[in-house]
């Protein structure tokens, strides 16, 4: 049977209600196949962040990202009481390279994981074109997001993610991510983690299948909910700021440090 059909079978099962919910491994196959469609789809490209596509023709637009979030890193300095680090970060879905192109600016080694080996292409474009070495790209299986761990040897000292939570497919899948944060983190290491969160429309609530349809609002945290998830996860909340036109929700976090370290 082609993919298409065999969608076409499962989606009419499911509307008749004989058909099961698409597994996690599944869900997360499926948003592999979608990310890894910036190669050849331009709506992709744009979706992507990428430079000159679509949205970001306009390249002020494009370069807010990357500034609008640095800015937030300071201030997430400033609430740990931490000297700006420059050493090793990770961004957790770079896309095109709208966030990297700024933070190269500050970090010596730049780690970007991504499900999409374009994405990863193109943010290695961009900072190559601005003549940065540090670049370390990280190119993992969706369904098995751990394997990072054995991929990124030392310690970072920044974990950002922001405009991927809301595209992970389901809330169990970011639980995994922000222990992945948590693991690589040094001790006092920071995070700027973006997560989107449901309105009173039960549409902008999280979704459980069909993952190209939904993609834009697959999945979502009650601010609460999120914040108590990082804590578990072993990340210490500091602030959350809200952007109401986007149900955007920033957590400002860091890795507990050591005693002693304080
Ligand atoms: C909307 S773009 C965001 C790009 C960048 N973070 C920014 O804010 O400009 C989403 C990126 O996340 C990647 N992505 C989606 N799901 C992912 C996952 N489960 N793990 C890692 N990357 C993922 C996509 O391939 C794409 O590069």
């Amino acid at each position: 049977m082609t993919r298409g059909l065999a969608e076409h079978v499962r989606s009419f099962g499911r509307r008749l209600g004989i058909a099961g919910r698409p597994s996690a491994g599944r869900l997360a196959r499926d948003a592999q196949r979608y990310w890894s469609g910036s190669s050849t789809d331009a709506c992709r490209r744009d979706l992507s962040h990428w430079a000159g596509e679509g949205r970001w023709a306009d390249q002020d637009r494009w370069r807010r990202i990357g500034r609008t979030h640095l800015a937030m890193f300071h201030a997430l300095c400033d609430l740990a009481g931490a000297a700006p680090p420059r050493g090793r970060m990770l961004e957790w879905g770079p896309g095109g390279g709208a966030n990297a192109v700024c933070f190269a600016e500050v970090f010596e080694t730049f780690i970007g994981v991504d499900i999409s080996q374009a994405n990863l292409d193109e943010c290695g474009r961009q900072l190559e074109a601005m003549g940065y070495g540090g670049f370390e790209p990280v190119h993992i299986e969706a369904a098995a997001p751990e394997s990072v761990l054995d991929r990124v040897g030392e310690p970072i000292d920044l974990f950002l993610c922001t405009a991927v939570y809301q595209h992970m497919p389901g809330k169990e899948y970011g639980r995994r991510v922000t222990r992945c944060a948590a693991a690589l983190l040094a001790p006092g290491g920071l995070a700027l983690i973006q997560t989107r969160y449901p309105g009173d429309d039960p549409a902008t609530g999280s979704k459980c299948d069909d993952y190209e349809r939904n993609v834009l609002q697959f999945t979502a945290y009650r601010v609460e909910e999120f914040w108590a998830l990082a804590r578990e996860c072993g990340l210490e909340p500091l602030a959350v700021r809200l952007v109401e036109q986007d149900r955007y929700a920033y957590y400002f976090l860091r890795k507990p440090p050591e005693d002693g370290d304080e």
